[in-house]
């Protein structure tokens, strides 16, 4: 059985995630495992706190086809996925935002709109140990920030202003209840 996602209210999605030491067959068993779980949730990214680890690791699937610029080109064209990024840091933003729509595995049914960088560059160790820098924008720029967030302890919840709150607030306090309910 697939692990089951951690919703909001669950204390380990605040947890700051910890640095993986060595890559080993533990840990891309476990990128496998978030990146079966993510797809069985029809996901585009995921981090290890939604399933109950605390490792720095997150895992992202962003289809081509979703992730186009304006002119209708590939905002990422050659980045293979999907791909499993640990210890990620983003070592570099753009000036230039961009405010979409988002949601979170752990927030079901909840879409609220973020501003964030609308590129970044992030280094990270990729499934082999390798030391990588990827340059992303678009989706893919946003997602990466999303899925950092979650390594930080930082969720969806934390870019909604309490206008956005209040407006979803009984969402909000359905997806607790239901964290309170199962448990994880
Ligand atoms: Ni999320």
């Amino acid at each position: 059985m697939a692990s089951p996602i951690c919703v909001y209210g669950n204390p380990v999605l605040r947890k700051k995630s910890e640095p993986v030491k060595e890559v080993t067959a533990e840990i891309r068993t476990l990128a496998d495992r978030m990146l079966g779980v993510m797809y069985a949730q029809d996901g585009i990214g995921l981090a290890a706190e939604q399933i109950g680890h605390t490792e720095a690791i997150f895992v992202l699937d962003v289809p081509a086809d979703a992730d186009k610029n304006e002119q209708g080109l590939p905002n990422n064209p050659g980045v293979s996925m999907p791909q499993a990024f640990i210890n990620p840091e983003i070592i570099g933003e753009s000036e230039e935002t961009a405010i979409a729509e988002e949601g979170c595995l752990s927030f079901p049914k909840l879409y609220v709109p973020v501003e964030r960088p609308s590129e970044v560059v992030l280094r990270y160790l990729d499934r082999e140990g390798h030391t990588q820098v990827l340059n992303a924008k678009g989706l893919l720029a946003r997602a990466i920030q999303h899925e950092l967030d979650h390594l930080n302890g930082v969720l969806l919840i934390d870019h909604m202003t309490p206008a956005m709150k209040l407006k979803h607030a009984l969402k909000l306090r359905g997806i607790r209840k239901w964290y309170k309910s199962r448990g994880y």
